[in-house]
């Protein structure tokens, strides 16, 4: 294959001027410094420091040591050519507790990180929930219970008074659905609870935290301040007419459980399983309202899409296909043929299209940004020294045409943050689940820009997707 389609401008896809590039990570994720700074523990350090809750025992203890190696990095991605940064603040170093007085020296790394993007002319784009919820909050009681929700509003209050001069686009929270189901619903993430009652809960405190951190934000930021909320969305494809019906249930129950409060103040009804839902005593008056307040953008993170079939209880399942616990009869199917990441993600950019296109369909006027979106390969350093993930390349390449496509037709997408920045620690899959632009050697903490790092830095410079060649 070759990406040499840079240089003729009829065969490419242009993007806006303003289209914002960037990467993304997680605090948990990269930072390690666990006991550094003042930080407290998190849900996910007692979760991963739990036997056999993640892969081979990893944790984010020391991950990518981004936390000592903020310069360096700085430098990394700037090399990269992006024009923009996505990150997380880890609530534990700004409240180690979860609640009470701030930690000036966890404040003061975030200081340091925005002022550094700045200094190279990259926007910071910062999120404030990405899955490390202080141990005391969880302790007492989690996301399942009100209070949570109302300590997320404080600490988004502290945050934005201390970083609001800096940081211009905000989220809130990241992938309200995977807190609430692999967190409280099914337990193979932090804090590792399966009880769907707790889980239920868990959506509707977090749906309530984002709307009052909106507000709590808004009262602390300038008018030109952005604030948006970051969800996982899906598109479910059937494989028969039959399948349909489960498709838009499977797809209502990930997508509109969060879109529909927060988009139009309500929890879709009639399709979505009731036990899914908060029952109607968690939600007091003016709740919905305050989650459906406008936002000025919404973040999107997009890695596959799913397809989903019929098969009796009965019936021998054939290859590639896998059974949907919580939907007796379907069943997931990886079509034959269809490639798939590292993670066993297929890989098919139409989904991202289509997704694109049925949102704007449903918010016209709500500007879009693709807060992730990348894949897990089995990247290695070979003996030349060099890392050729020329899978990612046409990820890359198929996701972002996907993109353009969809802007040439009306979609008001602003930006696209690839994640990852570096390889990372993968949550329960550890660190053997390559995302980065970045290789990193954990043992070494060596970083090793991918061929994928010079494509994007490619594609940045051009503003454009190149055809395929070859
Ligand atoms: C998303 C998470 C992100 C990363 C990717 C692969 O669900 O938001 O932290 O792990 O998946």
């Amino acid at each position: 294959m070759s990406v040499d389609g840079f240089s003729t401008a009829t065969s490419r896809r242009r993007f806006p001027d303003d289209f914002l590039w960037g990467v993304a990570t997680a605090a948990y994720q990269v930072e390690g410094g666990a006991g550094q700074g003042g930080r407290g523990p998190s849900i996910w350090d007692t979760f991963s420091h739990t036997p056999g809750k993640v892969r081979r025992g990893d944790t984010g203890d020391i991950a990518c040591d981004a936390y000592n190696r903020l310069d360096s990095d700085l430098d990394l991605l700037a090399s990269l050519g992006v024009r923009a940064y996505r990150f997380s603040i880890a609530w534990p170093r700004i409240q180690p507790v979860g609640s009470g007085s701030v930690n000036a020296e966890g404040l003061d790394y975030y200081k340091r990180l925005v002022a550094g993007l700045r200094e190279r002319d990259i926007e910071p784009l910062a999120t404030l929930y990405h899955w490390d919820l202080p141990q005391p909050l969880e302790d007492a009681g989690g996301w399942p219970l009100r209070e949570t929700a109302e300590r997320f509003a404080e600490y988004a209050a502290i945050v934005a008074r201390g970083l609001g001069d800096g940081v211009s686009r905000w989220i809130t929270v990241n992938e309200p659905f995977v807190v609430a189901n692999h967190g409280y619903r099914t337990g193979v993430h932090a804090p590792g609870r399966a009880d769907e009652a707790a889980a239920a809960a868990a959506t509707h405190h977090l749906l309530l935290g984002h709307g009052l951190a909106v507000q709590a934000m808004r009262a602390e930021l300038d008018a030109e301040s952005q604030v948006g909320v970051t969800l996982d969305l899906t598109v479910v494809r059937a494989t028969t007419d039959q399948a349909k019906a489960v498709a838009e249930e499977i797809e209502a129950e990930s997508n509109n459980v969060f879109l529909d409060p927060l988009l139009v103040g309500t929890y879709p009804a009639g399709i979505v399983r009731a036990s899914l839902l908060p029952s109607p005593e968690l939600i007091m008056d003016r709740d919905m309202a305050v989650i459906s307040a406008p936002i000025d953008f919404l973040g999107v993170n997009y890695y596959a899409p799913r397809t989903v079939g019929l098969r009796d209880e009965n019936d021998e399942l054939r290859r590639g296909e896998v059974r949907i616990s919580d939907h007796p009869g379907a069943v997931t199917v990886t079509g034959e043929g269809v490639a798939s990441t590292a993670v066993g993600w297929p890989i098919d950019a139409s989904g991202l299209y289509d997704l694109l296109v049925q949102l704007h369909g449903r918010a016209p006027d709500l500007p879009l940004y693709i807060t992730e979106n990348g894949m897990a390969a089995e990247d290695y350093v070979d003996p030349e020294g060099s890392v050729r993930d020329y899978e990612r390349i046409s990820y890359l390449r198929d996701h972002l045409a996907a993109a353009a496509r969809a802007i040439e037709i009306g979609v008001d997408l602003r930006g696209y943050f690839c994640w990852s920045f570096l390889d990372n620690f993968e949550w329960a899959e550890g660190y053997q689940k390559r995302f980065g632009l970045v290789y990193v050697d954990f043992g070494t903490q060596r970083r090793t820009p991918k061929a994928s790092a010079d494509f994007y830095r490619q594609m940045i410079a051009a503003n454009a997707v190149p055809a395929v060649t070859g």
